[in-house]
């Protein structure tokens, strides 16, 4: 499949196009462009899906026409804004000299190229090669004020995914204040949809909910200044008969880590507008007279099978053209973590037997978590004195990670760059780098404040002590972890009226410090972190391959989890570690098979105490490490297929599959156990047909089509939290 962008000058229609999706839209009266269409590919566009004309009242017409039947209030649009007779909730509203917020943007030019720009300051989708992709430019300008709105739109060949975003110019002579511009904006004509979300709570996140679409307006956003545990940047809309593998499926993903707005407006005749972007809540950008403003990208994709396509195309474009890292192939290091083992209470001698027993077991990593640095003995200070903690460790950081080093291990450290302790030699030199509203106390969150990452000079204090320590200490594994929502928002450096660019300019920060970072520390494995999973969104995949998915390890609690989150993130993204029992964050007790199960169903790791594990736990760990050395490449490489929601059942279930279909690895879950279980079978997906599988247990052997439609029993076991995997590998 080859990306093609055309423009039919006759019936001025754009046509994205890459044989498998197509996107169109037009040039109309008043220079107005509207969206055609948008799913699977037609060969052509032969003016059939022109908007019928049609007089609605009080919806009014274009400036000096007495044409009643055209009105921008019921066309479809591909980029609104406000005051125009629209009224809806526009894509962008500016406020200008003389107090107004009206635009009207028009067609002006556009110029289609190969490959795809990358974006000023902003992590985005890329190509390797132009042939890979062609990117539209289309130029809108609103001849008033000067501004020139230039919508981008990628397509890719081999990824169903458009990728959108706006660069907004300054043409005119006076500063004008953005108070909102979206990503991208879809107006739907005639679907009745249901939208997909993914809200959650702190050790909570990313539990998939489905609700209709309704008339008026419905928002999933963040307004915590990252992408939020409480809602990911992430929707989908689908038909109502939608299910994992039919129907029509639309998502919506914005390669952002601050406050976002994924909202939907389905309006008097049932048209459903969708506008993603930055979140306009207190945003208003200063654009001087020839600046520019390049907002977020998002991603869309279409699957006419299912939500699983759908989110296996996201998967594809996050792993193969969002995720940087040399990594992103490899198999990533199965760690163990001391910060559920110790918590803060720790010292060189009391990690020096967990190193011990992590190399004893077959661990390949030994990453130290928070409590390192400054006097931190507790969450209450330190944050910003990234400076080796001497009681902790006497002969210095490098002398541990030597005797990590030296016993074969790798060795990987935790940081939280963007937070500052009331309690740190950074805020008594500078207290003006804590962020607050002067003349108001700022608000503490797990003790601690927020950096003001707005100042480049604060940026470059951070990159400078994270750098240092990376530098010196043998460090093979960063995780960036981030325990706070912002809050005071105001930059001391800032004049009054770019306080409004604060939220964004935070988030600029954070891209610049970690892209230094990660481009400086190419060999270093990073890895997101927000209290789990509260920035698990494309814009850190861009920097870092993986992230923490959440602070809950409980085995159970996780299924939901990491279904949720694959519907929009690839398991390559996520880590999941097997924990001890009680699990700290549920108390519940499930068997260490199961924590396997569920942990190896991403990016493995372990978290507690290996010192404390009984000799019989020792030879599971050896077992598990045996096993998930079976299906790493899998899991990291392959394709994913839910089967089993545990939303809606008692049960989950998951196959991968390798690109080749010759291996294909199943974990299959239920949660309570019940006296007379009805019966239930597993049918996996993704398989070659024509394939005879065998399983690697039993030595029994399977053609893929058996596998796929009889299914296997699920065991019938009475014990709750039971967890079974299976690898099948084709024998021809
Ligand atoms: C939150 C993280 O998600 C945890 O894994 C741990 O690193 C703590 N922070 C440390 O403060």
């Amino acid at each position: 499949m080859t990306a093609k962008i055309t423009f039919d000058n006759d019936q001025k229609v754009f046509h994205l196009t890459n044989g498998s999706i197509s996107y169109l839209f037009s040039v109309e009266e008043g220079e107005t462009l509207s969206h055609l269409y948008f799913g699977k590919a037609v060969k052509a566009y032969h003016g059939q899906l022109k908007y019928p004309r049609v007089d609605r009242g009080f919806s009014g017409n274009l400036p000096g026409s007495l044409d009643r039947t055209y009105s921008k209030d019921t066309l479809p649009r591909e980029y609104s804004s406000a005051g125009e007779m629209d009224y809806h909730e526009p894509a962008t509203i500016v406020r200008q000299k003389d107090g107004s917020n009206a635009l009207n943007l028009k067609f002006d030019s556009y110029e289609v190229k190969d490959g795809k720009p990358a974006l000023k300051d902003l992590p985005a989708s890329y190509t390797e090669d132009d042939s890979e992709a062609q990117t539209l430019s289309v130029n809108l300008k609103d001849e008033k004020s000067g501004l020139i709105y230039t919508l981008l739109y990628t397509i890719f060949s081999d990824f169903d995914i458009i990728a959108r975003s706006v660069l907004v110019k300054n043409g005119g002579q006076e500063a004008v204040y953005l108070e909102k511009v979206a990503s991208a904006q879809v107006d739907f004509v005639d679907r009745d949809f249901d939208v997909i979300c993914l809200p959650g709570a702190h050790a909570n996140e990313r539990h998939m909910q489905r609700t209709p679409v309704t008339f008026g307006s419905q928002a999933f956003e963040s307004r915590r200044g990252s992408s939020s545990h409480q809602m990911n940047p992430f929707i989908a809309l689908v038909d109502k008969k939608t299910d994992e593998y039919s129907g029509d499926a639309y998502g919506f993903e914005l390669v952002y880590s601050g406050n976002h707005s994924m909202a939907l407006e389905t309006d008097q005749l049932a048209q459903t507008r969708v506008l993603v972007g930055i979140n306009d809540y207190n945003f208003s950008w200063k654009l001087e007279a020839g600046d520019e403003f390049q907002t977020p990208e998002v991603l869309l994709t279409y699957s006419g099978e299912g939500l699983n396509k759908m989110s296996q195309n996201f998967h594809e474009v996050i792993r193969e053209r969002v995720v940087r890292s040399k990594f992103k192939h490899q198999k990533r290091p199965i760690l163990v973590n001391n910060w559920e083992a110790t918590y803060f209470d720790f010292d060189e001698k009391k990690l020096k037997p967990i190193v011990d027993e992590a190399k004893n077991l077959g661990i390949e990593m030994f990453v130290l978590d928070d409590g390192w640095f400054g006097h931190r003995n507790d969450d209450n200070s330190s944050l910003g004195d990234w400076k080796i903690f001497e009681k902790k460790f006497p002969k210095g950081l490098g002398h541990f990670a030597d005797y990590v080093h030296d016993k074969g291990l790798k060795f990987g450290l935790w940081f939280e760059p963007e937070m500052i302790s009331y309690d740190s030699d950074l805020y008594r030199e500078h207290p003006d780098y804590l962020m607050q509203v002067p003349g108001r106390a700022p608000s503490p969150s797990r003790n601690q404040y927020i950096l003001d990452l707005t100042r480049p000079e604060v940026v470059d204090v951070m990159y400078k002590q994270v750098a240092d320590i990376l530098a010196n200490n043998g460090i093979d594994y960063v995780k960036w972890d981030m325990n706070r929502s912002l809050s005071d928002i105001y930059s001391v450096s800032l004049p009054a009226d770019r306080q409004g660019e604060v939220y964004h300019r935070y988030v600029l920060g954070y891209y610049d410090l970690m892209g230094r970072l990660v481009d400086q520390f190419p060999d270093i494995l990073f890895e997101g972190c927000s209290g789990g999973g509260g920035r698990f969104d494309a814009g850190v995949a861009y920097y870092m391959p993986q992230i923490w998915a959440s602070d809950n390890t409980d085995a159970v609690a996780r299924l939901a989890i990491q279904y949720g989150t694959s519907l929009a993130y690839p398991p390559s993204m996520m880590t999941a570690h097997v924990s001890a029992v009680p699990n700290h964050q549920t108390g519940r007790k499930t068997p260490f098979e199961t924590r396997g199960a569920a942990a190896m169903s991403a990016v493995f790791g372990y978290e507690l105490d290996l010192t404390k594990l009984t000799d019989e736990e020792k030879a599971m760990v050896k077992n598990q490490i045996a096993d998930y050395n079976k299906v790493r490449d899998l899991v990291v490489n392959g394709d994913f297929y839910r089967l089993k929601s545990p939303t809606e059942s008692n049960q989950a279930a998951w196959n991968f599959v390798s690109k080749d279909k010759k291996e294909v690895f199943v974990a299959t879950f239920a949660v309570l156990a019940f006296a007379q279980p009805y019966l239930t079978k597993t049918k996996l997906k993704g398989l070659d047909p024509e394939k005879k599988y065998k399983n690697e247990e039993t030595g029994e052997v399977f053609y893929g089509d058996e596998l796929m439609e009889l299914g296997i029993y699920d065991p019938v076991v009475h014990q709750d939290y039971m967890a079974k995997t299976y690898l099948f590998k084709a024998i021809n």
